[in-house]
Protein backbone atom coordinates (compact mmCIF):
# COMPACT_ATOMS: atom_id res chain seq x y z
CA UNK A 1 0.00 0.00 0.00
CA UNK A 2 1.43 3.53 -0.51
CA UNK A 3 2.80 4.98 2.23
CA UNK A 4 1.18 7.86 3.65
CA UNK A 5 3.59 11.05 3.12
CA UNK A 6 5.32 12.83 5.40
CA UNK A 7 6.87 16.34 5.77
CA UNK A 8 9.13 17.24 8.71
CA UNK A 9 9.86 20.93 10.05
CA UNK A 10 13.11 21.03 12.16
CA UNK A 11 15.31 17.73 12.63
CA UNK A 12 17.07 18.60 16.23
CA UNK A 13 16.84 16.76 19.19
CA UNK A 14 13.18 15.78 18.40
CA UNK A 15 13.03 15.82 14.71
CA UNK A 16 16.17 13.31 14.31
CA UNK A 17 14.83 11.20 17.15
CA UNK A 18 11.28 10.72 15.16
CA UNK A 19 13.18 10.35 12.22
CA UNK A 20 15.62 7.34 13.64
CA UNK A 21 12.48 5.20 15.52
CA UNK A 22 10.31 5.57 12.31
CA UNK A 23 13.21 4.03 10.42
CA UNK A 24 14.28 1.29 13.09
CA UNK A 25 10.29 0.74 13.57
CA UNK A 26 9.05 0.78 10.56
CA UNK A 27 7.82 -2.65 10.26
CA UNK A 28 6.20 -2.63 13.96
CA UNK A 29 4.99 0.67 13.06
CA UNK A 30 3.29 -0.68 9.79
CA UNK A 31 1.60 -3.14 11.12
CA UNK A 32 -0.47 -1.14 14.01
CA UNK A 33 -0.94 2.18 11.76
CA UNK A 34 -1.99 -0.27 8.56
CA UNK A 35 -0.14 0.70 5.75
CA UNK A 36 3.78 2.59 5.91
CA UNK A 37 4.42 5.71 7.32
CA UNK A 38 7.44 7.33 5.44
CA UNK A 39 9.04 10.70 6.65
CA UNK A 40 9.69 11.92 2.41
CA UNK A 41 10.79 15.41 2.87
CA UNK A 42 12.90 17.61 5.55
CA UNK A 43 12.96 21.19 6.09
CA UNK A 44 15.83 23.00 8.06
CA UNK A 45 17.71 25.57 8.03
CA UNK A 46 20.95 23.15 8.30
CA UNK A 47 20.41 21.56 4.77
CA UNK A 48 24.04 19.78 5.40
CA UNK A 49 23.47 18.34 8.57
CA UNK A 50 19.74 17.32 8.12
CA UNK A 51 21.31 15.62 5.05
CA UNK A 52 23.73 13.89 6.76
CA UNK A 53 20.82 12.77 9.48
CA UNK A 54 18.24 11.56 6.61
CA UNK A 55 20.39 10.15 3.35
CA UNK A 56 20.02 10.93 0.23
CA UNK A 57 16.78 9.34 -0.09
CA UNK A 58 14.69 11.78 1.42
CA UNK A 59 14.66 15.63 0.09
CA UNK A 60 15.84 17.76 1.80
CA UNK A 61 15.00 22.06 1.65
CA UNK A 62 15.47 24.84 3.79
CA UNK A 63 12.29 26.35 3.22
CA UNK A 64 9.52 24.88 5.40
CA UNK A 65 7.22 26.19 2.80
CA UNK A 66 7.92 23.71 -0.02
CA UNK A 67 6.67 21.22 2.18
CA UNK A 68 3.12 22.94 2.63
CA UNK A 69 3.83 23.45 -1.48
CA UNK A 70 4.12 19.36 -2.25
CA UNK A 71 0.38 17.87 -2.87
CA UNK A 72 1.55 14.29 -1.54
CA UNK A 73 2.45 15.52 1.60
CA UNK A 74 -0.26 14.23 3.42
CA UNK A 75 1.17 14.72 7.08
CA UNK A 76 3.36 17.78 8.65
CA UNK A 77 5.19 17.24 11.67
CA UNK A 78 6.20 20.29 13.08
CA UNK A 79 9.35 20.35 15.32
CA UNK A 80 10.97 24.15 15.23
CA UNK A 81 9.53 25.41 18.47
CA UNK A 82 8.41 28.90 19.60
CA UNK A 83 5.33 30.92 18.58
CA UNK A 84 7.10 32.88 15.58
CA UNK A 85 7.65 31.07 12.36
CA UNK A 86 5.89 27.83 13.52
CA UNK A 87 2.71 29.42 14.15
CA UNK A 88 2.51 30.96 10.57
CA UNK A 89 3.60 27.36 9.05
CA UNK A 90 1.03 25.47 11.24
CA UNK A 91 -1.63 27.83 10.01
CA UNK A 92 -1.19 27.72 6.18
CA UNK A 93 -0.34 23.64 6.32
CA UNK A 94 -4.19 23.58 7.91
CA UNK A 95 -5.52 25.71 5.07
CA UNK A 96 -3.61 23.51 2.53
CA UNK A 97 -5.61 21.07 4.18
CA UNK A 98 -2.73 19.38 5.46
CA UNK A 99 -2.66 17.03 9.14
CA UNK A 100 -0.29 18.41 11.91
CA UNK A 101 1.66 16.79 14.58
CA UNK A 102 3.41 19.08 17.02
CA UNK A 103 4.98 18.94 20.22
CA UNK A 104 4.92 22.69 20.55
CA UNK A 105 3.40 23.35 23.88
CA UNK A 106 4.47 26.97 23.84
CA UNK A 107 2.66 27.11 20.63
CA UNK A 108 -0.45 25.02 21.54
CA UNK A 109 -0.57 27.29 24.99
CA UNK A 110 -0.81 30.81 23.32
CA UNK A 111 -2.39 30.17 20.06
CA UNK A 112 -4.33 27.02 20.40
CA UNK A 113 -7.86 28.49 20.57
CA UNK A 114 -7.03 29.63 16.67
CA UNK A 115 -5.18 26.69 15.33
CA UNK A 116 -7.82 24.03 16.81
CA UNK A 117 -10.27 26.00 15.19
CA UNK A 118 -8.94 26.23 12.43
CA UNK A 119 -8.53 22.90 11.86
CA UNK A 120 -11.60 21.80 13.33
CA UNK A 121 -12.90 24.20 10.15
CA UNK A 122 -10.76 22.63 7.45
CA UNK A 123 -11.72 18.97 9.02
CA UNK A 124 -8.09 18.01 9.62
CA UNK A 125 -6.31 16.55 12.68
CA UNK A 126 -3.70 18.62 14.89
CA UNK A 127 -1.87 15.86 17.30
CA UNK A 128 -0.17 17.25 20.23
CA UNK A 129 0.82 14.21 22.02
CA UNK A 130 4.38 14.98 22.66
CA UNK A 131 3.95 18.53 23.80
CA UNK A 132 2.97 17.17 26.85
CA UNK A 133 5.16 15.24 29.01
CA UNK A 134 7.41 13.93 26.38
CA UNK A 135 7.27 10.44 26.13
CA UNK A 136 4.05 9.56 28.53
CA UNK A 137 1.09 9.27 26.30
CA UNK A 138 -0.93 11.88 28.90
CA UNK A 139 -2.99 13.61 25.90
CA UNK A 140 -4.47 10.21 24.83
CA UNK A 141 -5.21 9.18 28.62
CA UNK A 142 -7.11 12.66 29.64
CA UNK A 143 -8.62 12.75 26.24
CA UNK A 144 -9.69 9.02 26.05
CA UNK A 145 -8.73 6.39 28.57
CA UNK A 146 -10.72 8.76 31.42
CA UNK A 147 -13.27 9.89 29.32
CA UNK A 148 -15.80 8.67 31.28
CA UNK A 149 -14.86 10.73 34.31
CA UNK A 150 -15.72 13.89 36.35
CA UNK A 151 -11.70 15.23 36.77
CA UNK A 152 -11.33 16.82 39.35
CA UNK A 153 -7.35 17.65 39.44
CA UNK A 154 -4.40 17.16 38.23
CA UNK A 155 -0.66 17.79 39.30
CA UNK A 156 2.35 16.78 37.36
CA UNK A 157 6.37 17.05 37.20
CA UNK A 158 5.95 18.15 33.92
CA UNK A 159 9.20 19.87 33.06
CA UNK A 160 12.21 17.21 33.23
CA UNK A 161 14.56 20.39 33.50
CA UNK A 162 13.57 21.85 36.48
CA UNK A 163 13.20 18.16 38.05
CA UNK A 164 17.03 17.02 36.78
CA UNK A 165 18.29 20.50 38.26
CA UNK A 166 16.17 19.68 41.79
CA UNK A 167 17.63 15.89 41.74
CA UNK A 168 20.84 16.69 41.22
CA UNK A 169 21.11 19.83 43.99
CA UNK A 170 19.61 17.99 46.64
CA UNK A 171 21.51 14.62 46.08
CA UNK A 172 24.52 15.71 44.65
CA UNK A 173 25.14 19.28 46.24
CA UNK A 174 25.84 20.58 42.68
CA UNK A 175 25.21 24.10 41.80
CA UNK A 176 22.06 25.13 39.84
CA UNK A 177 23.98 26.91 36.62
CA UNK A 178 26.15 24.18 36.34
CA UNK A 179 23.25 20.88 36.31
CA UNK A 180 21.46 23.64 34.02
CA UNK A 181 24.48 23.32 31.59
CA UNK A 182 24.05 19.52 31.70
CA UNK A 183 20.05 19.73 31.11
CA UNK A 184 20.95 21.88 27.87
CA UNK A 185 23.81 18.99 26.79
CA UNK A 186 21.44 16.39 27.30
CA UNK A 187 18.88 18.10 25.22
CA UNK A 188 16.39 18.53 27.81
CA UNK A 189 16.30 21.98 27.70
CA UNK A 190 14.34 24.27 25.61
CA UNK A 191 16.15 27.18 22.92
CA UNK A 192 15.71 29.66 25.98
CA UNK A 193 16.08 28.00 29.05
CA UNK A 194 14.35 30.52 30.84
CA UNK A 195 11.01 28.94 29.64
CA UNK A 196 12.58 25.86 32.00
CA UNK A 197 13.47 27.41 34.90
CA UNK A 198 11.09 30.24 35.50
CA UNK A 199 8.01 27.56 35.24
CA UNK A 200 6.73 28.50 31.85
CA UNK A 201 7.25 25.68 30.03
CA UNK A 202 5.48 23.68 32.54
CA UNK A 203 2.85 26.07 32.54
CA UNK A 204 2.25 25.98 28.73
CA UNK A 205 1.86 21.49 29.96
CA UNK A 206 -0.52 22.42 32.51
CA UNK A 207 -2.66 24.65 29.97
CA UNK A 208 -2.87 21.64 27.72
CA UNK A 209 -4.24 19.64 30.15
CA UNK A 210 -5.91 21.80 31.87
CA UNK A 211 -8.08 22.25 28.48
CA UNK A 212 -8.24 18.45 27.88
CA UNK A 213 -9.62 17.76 31.64
CA UNK A 214 -12.24 20.05 32.41
CA UNK A 215 -13.34 20.88 28.73
CA UNK A 216 -12.11 24.78 28.74
CA UNK A 217 -10.23 27.20 26.42
CA UNK A 218 -6.32 27.16 26.31
CA UNK A 219 -5.81 30.33 28.60
CA UNK A 220 -2.03 30.53 29.42
CA UNK A 221 -2.61 34.00 30.21
CA UNK A 222 -4.63 33.16 32.99
CA UNK A 223 -1.85 30.67 34.36
CA UNK A 224 -0.14 31.72 37.53
CA UNK A 225 3.87 30.85 37.25
CA UNK A 226 6.76 30.94 39.18
CA UNK A 227 9.39 28.24 38.77
CA UNK A 228 12.46 27.73 40.81
CA UNK A 229 15.52 29.72 40.92
CA UNK A 230 14.36 31.98 43.98
CA UNK A 231 14.64 28.37 45.72
CA UNK A 232 17.15 27.96 48.05
CA UNK A 233 18.78 25.15 49.38
CA UNK A 234 18.02 25.30 52.81
CA UNK A 235 14.47 25.12 52.47
CA UNK A 236 15.18 21.61 50.50
CA UNK A 237 16.66 20.66 53.22
CA UNK A 238 14.04 22.11 56.22
CA UNK A 239 11.27 20.21 54.12
CA UNK A 240 13.64 17.29 54.10
CA UNK A 241 13.30 17.14 57.93
CA UNK A 242 9.58 18.00 58.08
CA UNK A 243 8.65 14.83 55.44
CA UNK A 244 8.45 16.72 52.22
CA UNK A 245 9.95 16.94 49.17
CA UNK A 246 10.03 20.35 46.95
CA UNK A 247 8.77 19.44 43.09
CA UNK A 248 8.11 22.25 40.53
CA UNK A 249 4.74 21.09 40.08
CA UNK A 250 1.88 22.37 37.64
CA UNK A 251 -1.68 21.89 39.29
CA UNK A 252 -4.90 22.33 37.75
CA UNK A 253 -8.11 21.71 40.20
CA UNK A 254 -11.68 22.13 39.40
CA UNK A 255 -13.43 23.95 42.39
CA UNK A 256 -17.01 25.30 42.93
CA UNK A 257 -15.88 29.34 41.83
CA UNK A 258 -14.08 28.17 38.73
CA UNK A 259 -10.36 26.68 37.63
CA UNK A 260 -6.95 26.53 39.45
CA UNK A 261 -4.33 27.01 37.17
CA UNK A 262 -0.55 27.22 38.33
CA UNK A 263 2.65 26.40 37.84
CA UNK A 264 5.06 26.55 41.10
CA UNK A 265 7.30 25.10 43.67
CA UNK A 266 5.25 23.36 45.95
CA UNK A 267 6.08 20.78 49.31
CA UNK A 268 4.74 17.57 48.39
CA UNK A 269 4.89 14.37 51.00
CA UNK A 270 8.18 12.36 50.38
CA UNK A 271 6.30 8.84 50.83
CA UNK A 272 4.39 9.82 47.71
CA UNK A 273 4.89 8.54 44.47
CA UNK A 274 5.56 11.76 43.04
CA UNK A 275 8.03 13.06 45.62
CA UNK A 276 10.28 10.14 43.88
CA UNK A 277 10.13 11.35 40.62
CA UNK A 278 13.50 12.12 39.77
CA UNK A 279 16.05 13.68 37.08
CA UNK A 280 14.18 14.33 33.57
CA UNK A 281 11.28 12.02 34.28
CA UNK A 282 7.90 13.21 34.42
CA UNK A 283 4.67 11.88 36.33
CA UNK A 284 1.17 13.54 36.39
CA UNK A 285 -1.38 12.49 38.55
CA UNK A 286 -5.16 12.59 37.84
CA UNK A 287 -7.81 12.69 40.17
CA UNK A 288 -11.43 11.58 38.75
CA UNK A 289 -14.72 10.43 40.13
CA UNK A 290 -14.71 7.55 38.91
CA UNK A 291 -11.61 6.28 38.54
CA UNK A 292 -10.18 7.58 41.59
CA UNK A 293 -6.28 8.68 41.17
CA UNK A 294 -3.85 7.74 38.65
CA UNK A 295 -0.54 8.22 37.91
CA UNK A 296 1.10 8.19 34.57
CA UNK A 297 4.98 7.89 34.82
CA UNK A 298 7.89 8.30 32.41
CA UNK A 299 10.57 10.01 30.63
CA UNK A 300 9.70 13.83 29.52
CA UNK A 301 12.00 14.99 27.48
CA UNK A 302 14.72 13.95 25.04
CA UNK A 303 14.93 12.86 21.35
CA UNK A 304 13.47 9.43 21.43
CA UNK A 305 10.84 9.43 24.48
CA UNK A 306 9.75 12.40 22.62
CA UNK A 307 9.79 10.67 19.13
CA UNK A 308 7.60 7.64 20.49
CA UNK A 309 4.36 10.41 21.17
CA UNK A 310 5.29 12.25 17.80
CA UNK A 311 4.76 8.70 16.36
CA UNK A 312 1.78 7.45 18.21
CA UNK A 313 0.47 10.68 16.83
CA UNK A 314 1.65 9.69 12.86
CA UNK A 315 0.07 6.21 13.62
CA UNK A 316 -3.27 7.97 14.97
CA UNK A 317 -3.48 10.18 11.63
CA UNK A 318 -2.95 7.12 9.66
CA UNK A 319 -5.61 5.45 11.17
CA UNK A 320 -8.44 8.12 11.12
CA UNK A 321 -7.64 10.37 8.23
CA UNK A 322 -10.11 8.58 6.04
CA UNK A 323 -12.73 8.67 8.95
CA UNK A 324 -15.61 11.60 8.70
CA UNK A 325 -14.14 14.78 10.70
CA UNK A 326 -17.49 14.89 12.74
CA UNK A 327 -16.75 11.36 14.21
CA UNK A 328 -13.18 11.92 15.08
CA UNK A 329 -11.83 12.32 18.53
CA UNK A 330 -12.21 16.29 19.52
CA UNK A 331 -8.82 18.34 19.93
CA UNK A 332 -10.02 19.09 23.32
CA UNK A 333 -11.33 15.74 24.09
CA UNK A 334 -14.94 18.14 24.62
CA UNK A 335 -16.84 18.92 21.24
CA UNK A 336 -16.08 22.31 20.15
CA UNK A 337 -19.82 23.30 20.68
CA UNK A 338 -19.61 21.78 24.56
CA UNK A 339 -16.92 23.79 25.78
CA UNK A 340 -17.42 25.44 29.45
CA UNK A 341 -16.81 29.03 30.21
CA UNK A 342 -15.78 28.05 33.85
CA UNK A 343 -13.75 31.29 34.98
CA UNK A 344 -9.98 30.67 35.40
CA UNK A 345 -9.46 31.77 39.35
CA UNK A 346 -6.66 34.33 40.42
CA UNK A 347 -3.84 33.24 42.80
CA UNK A 348 -5.59 35.01 45.77
CA UNK A 349 -8.90 33.01 45.38
CA UNK A 350 -6.82 28.89 45.67
CA UNK A 351 -6.38 27.23 48.58
CA UNK A 352 -3.94 26.17 49.83
CA UNK A 353 -1.54 25.06 52.61
CA UNK A 354 2.06 26.10 53.41
CA UNK A 355 5.82 26.38 54.41
CA UNK A 356 6.68 29.23 55.82
CA UNK A 357 10.81 30.39 56.76
CA UNK A 358 11.04 33.51 59.09
CA UNK A 359 14.49 34.57 59.86
CA UNK A 360 13.70 36.09 63.11
CA UNK A 361 15.20 37.35 66.58
CA UNK A 362 16.00 34.85 69.15
CA UNK A 363 13.83 36.08 71.54
CA UNK A 364 11.54 35.33 73.69
CA UNK A 365 7.61 35.75 72.86
CA UNK A 366 9.07 35.96 68.79
CA UNK A 367 7.04 32.59 68.04
CA UNK A 368 3.89 34.02 70.32
CA UNK A 369 3.78 37.09 67.94
CA UNK A 370 4.05 35.03 64.96
CA UNK A 371 1.12 32.58 65.69
CA UNK A 372 -0.84 34.93 66.96
CA UNK A 373 -0.98 36.51 63.48
CA UNK A 374 -2.00 33.31 62.01
CA UNK A 375 -4.74 32.77 64.86
CA UNK A 376 -6.15 35.63 63.85
CA UNK A 377 -6.23 35.50 60.47
CA UNK A 378 -7.88 31.85 61.16
CA UNK A 379 -4.79 30.39 59.88
CA UNK A 380 -4.43 26.79 61.30
CA UNK A 381 -1.14 25.56 61.98
CA UNK A 382 0.28 22.50 60.70
CA UNK A 383 3.80 21.61 62.36
CA UNK A 384 6.61 24.18 63.44
CA UNK A 385 10.43 23.80 63.59
CA UNK A 386 12.97 25.91 65.04
CA UNK A 387 16.49 26.00 64.37
CA UNK A 388 18.64 26.11 67.48
CA UNK A 389 20.87 29.13 67.23
CA UNK A 390 24.25 28.75 66.48
CA UNK A 391 26.66 29.74 68.64
CA UNK A 392 27.04 33.21 68.84
CA UNK A 393 24.21 33.67 66.45
CA UNK A 394 21.35 36.64 67.70
CA UNK A 395 18.56 34.57 65.31
CA UNK A 396 16.98 32.04 64.16
CA UNK A 397 14.70 30.26 61.53
CA UNK A 398 11.45 29.80 62.41
CA UNK A 399 9.44 26.72 60.04
CA UNK A 400 6.03 26.83 60.00
CA UNK A 401 3.71 24.40 57.99
CA UNK A 402 -0.27 25.81 58.02
CA UNK A 403 -3.23 23.90 56.72
CA UNK A 404 -5.00 25.15 53.91
CA UNK A 405 -6.58 28.72 53.73
CA UNK A 406 -7.15 31.19 50.71
CA UNK A 407 -3.70 33.03 49.19
CA UNK A 408 -5.05 35.99 50.10
CA UNK A 409 -5.54 35.52 53.66
CA UNK A 410 -2.06 34.16 54.05
CA UNK A 411 -0.85 37.61 51.60
CA UNK A 412 -2.50 39.38 54.43
CA UNK A 413 -1.02 37.60 57.30
CA UNK A 414 2.27 37.15 55.75
CA UNK A 415 2.61 41.29 55.44
CA UNK A 416 1.58 41.33 58.88
CA UNK A 417 3.72 39.36 60.34
CA UNK A 418 6.74 40.79 58.13
CA UNK A 419 5.81 44.32 59.76
CA UNK A 420 7.82 42.78 63.01
CA UNK A 421 10.90 44.22 64.28
CA UNK A 422 11.55 40.94 65.56
CA UNK A 423 11.05 39.34 61.93
CA UNK A 424 14.42 40.35 60.28
CA UNK A 425 14.37 39.14 56.47
CA UNK A 426 11.83 38.52 53.89
CA UNK A 427 9.50 36.00 54.39
CA UNK A 428 9.68 32.79 52.52
CA UNK A 429 6.75 31.17 51.07
CA UNK A 430 6.20 27.93 49.39
CA UNK A 431 2.98 26.28 48.87
CA UNK A 432 2.17 22.66 50.29
CA UNK A 433 -0.04 20.03 48.30
CA UNK A 434 -0.85 16.80 50.22
CA UNK A 435 -1.98 15.75 47.09
CA UNK A 436 -4.41 12.36 48.94
P1 LIG B 1 15.94 21.76 18.42
O1 LIG B 1 16.38 23.16 18.61
O2 LIG B 1 16.86 20.66 18.77
O3 LIG B 1 15.46 21.56 16.92
C1 LIG B 1 14.76 22.53 16.19
C2 LIG B 1 15.20 22.40 14.74
O4 LIG B 1 14.38 23.28 13.94
C3 LIG B 1 16.65 22.80 14.50
O5 LIG B 1 17.28 21.82 13.69
C4 LIG B 1 16.52 24.14 13.78
O6 LIG B 1 17.58 24.38 12.90
C5 LIG B 1 15.24 23.91 13.01
N1 LIG B 1 14.62 25.15 12.54
C6 LIG B 1 14.58 26.38 13.14
N2 LIG B 1 13.88 27.24 12.39
C7 LIG B 1 13.48 26.56 11.30
C8 LIG B 1 12.74 26.90 10.15
N3 LIG B 1 12.25 28.14 9.95
N4 LIG B 1 12.51 25.96 9.20
C9 LIG B 1 13.00 24.71 9.37
N5 LIG B 1 13.71 24.31 10.44
C10 LIG B 1 13.95 25.23 11.39
O7 LIG B 1 14.57 21.61 19.22
P2 LIG B 1 13.94 20.31 19.87
O8 LIG B 1 13.98 19.19 18.91
O9 LIG B 1 14.49 20.09 21.23
O10 LIG B 1 12.43 20.79 20.09
C11 LIG B 1 11.51 20.83 19.02
C12 LIG B 1 10.12 21.05 19.61
O11 LIG B 1 9.80 19.97 20.45
C13 LIG B 1 9.97 22.32 20.48
O12 LIG B 1 8.67 22.82 20.33
C14 LIG B 1 10.16 21.78 21.89
O13 LIG B 1 9.55 22.57 22.85
C15 LIG B 1 9.45 20.45 21.75
N6 LIG B 1 9.84 19.43 22.71
C16 LIG B 1 11.16 19.15 22.93
C17 LIG B 1 11.51 18.14 23.80
C18 LIG B 1 12.93 17.79 24.06
O14 LIG B 1 13.18 16.92 24.89
N7 LIG B 1 13.89 18.41 23.38
C19 LIG B 1 10.49 17.34 24.47
C20 LIG B 1 9.12 17.70 24.15
C21 LIG B 1 8.83 18.71 23.29
P3 LIG B 1 18.90 25.14 13.46
O15 LIG B 1 19.43 24.29 14.56
O16 LIG B 1 19.78 25.20 12.27
O17 LIG B 1 18.42 26.48 13.94
N1 LIG C 1 12.30 21.48 28.17
C1 LIG C 1 11.32 20.48 28.36
C2 LIG C 1 11.58 19.79 29.69
C3 LIG C 1 11.34 19.49 27.25
O1 LIG C 1 12.66 19.98 30.26
O2 LIG C 1 10.70 19.09 30.18
C4 LIG C 1 10.17 18.54 27.28
O3 LIG C 1 8.98 19.18 27.01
Amino acid sequence: MKPIQVGLWGIGTVGSGTFEVLKRNQEEIQRRAGRPIAITMVADLDVARATSIVGNNVRVVSDARQIIANPEIDIVVELIGGYGVAKQLVLEAIAAGKHVVTANKALLAVHGTEIFAAAHNKGVMVAFEAAVAGGIPIIKALREGLTANRIQWLAGIINGTTNFILSEMRDKGLAFDDVLKQAQALGYAEADPTFDIEGIDAAHKATIMSAIAFGVPVQFDKAYVEGITKLESQDIRYAEQLGYRIKLLGISKRTPKGIELRVHPCLVPAKRLIANVEGAMNAVMVHADAVGTTLYYGKGAGSEPTASAVIADLVDITRLHTVDPLNRVPHLAFQPDAMSDLPMLSMDQVVTSYYLRLRVADQAGVLAKVTGILATANISIDAVLQREAGEGESHTDLIILTHDCPEAMMNQAMAEMQQLSTVLAPITRIRKEELN
